[in-house]
């Protein structure tokens, strides 16, 4: 039990410090994007800058509103308090991911490293919202456990932007690639990873009922 409540924890750390990292670097640190932007030196098609600016807001908002909701619905804690307040904030979670899907449907085709980064992010506008529904379809079959496998699978692709930066870092910095170039492949590796982890995460310590026990 003490070991599964410290794997919720790791996750709400890792959450909330992103979602502060996130708010901070994008509305009071960088709030025109400048660093991001000044890697898209190729683009095919014109970016209205102030029309980006204000789509990746709303796309940041709720990514974090995102993250949250769906942190909060792992809880079994917050599940006991109420049912209700577990379904209103599951349909936050799922308002929420389908506003980042259609600011990204706007964002995806400027995307660093041209047109493979934008198949990337098509892909994960498909994905990404199919998984979601596909738990909230379970849950009204009443399939729980399906329920809360899918929402595993959803959830991890929260974790998209911190991947794809990671192992942008990685590439770029490490390996010595081009920024873009390395952005390219952070998106399709993120991909992958967010698709494997969320497996592992099901076969194993989901076994233990992790979430169960997230108090
Ligand atoms: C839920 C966590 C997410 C956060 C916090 C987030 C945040 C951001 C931020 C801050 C940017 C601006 C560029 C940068 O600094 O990276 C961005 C760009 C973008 N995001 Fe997200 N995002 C998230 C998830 C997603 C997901 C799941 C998708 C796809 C379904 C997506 C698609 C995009 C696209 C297409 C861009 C533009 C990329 C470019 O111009 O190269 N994001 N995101």
């Amino acid at each position: 039990m003490k070991r599964a409540v410290s794997w919720y924890s790791l996750l709400a750390g890792v959450s909330i410090l992103f979602i502060l990292y996130a708010l901070a670097k994008n509305y009071v640190f960088d709030p025109g994007a400048e660093s991001f932007l000044s890697h898209k030196t190729e683009l095919k098609r014109e970016l209205n800058l102030s029309v980006w600016l204000n789509v990746m807001y709303v796309h940041v908002a709720f990514a974090c509103v995102a993250m949250l909701s769906g942190l909060l619905n792992f809880s079994i804690r917050f599940f006991e308090k109420s049912r209700k307040l577990h379904r209103i904030n599951g349909y936050v979670y799922i308002v929420s991911v389908l506003l980042v899907v259609v600011t990204s449907g706007y964002m995806a085709p400027h995307a660093t490293g041209g047109k493979i980064s934008s198949m990337g992010f098509n892909l994960l506008n498909l994905i990404w919202p199919a998984m979601t529904i596909t738990a909230l379809v379970q849950i009204k079959k009443k399939q729980i456990l399906k329920h809360r496998n899918w929402m595993i699978r959803s959830y991890a692709f929260c974790f998209t932007n911190m991947a794809i930066h990671l192992l942008t870092s990685l590439f770029h910095q490490g390996f010595g690639f081009t920024y873009s170039g390395s952005y390219t492949i952070g998106v399709y590796c993120a991909i992958a990873l967010l698709l494997i982890i969320p497996e592992v995460i099901i076969r194993t310590v989901g076994r233990q009922r992790w979430f169960a026990a997230s108090r």
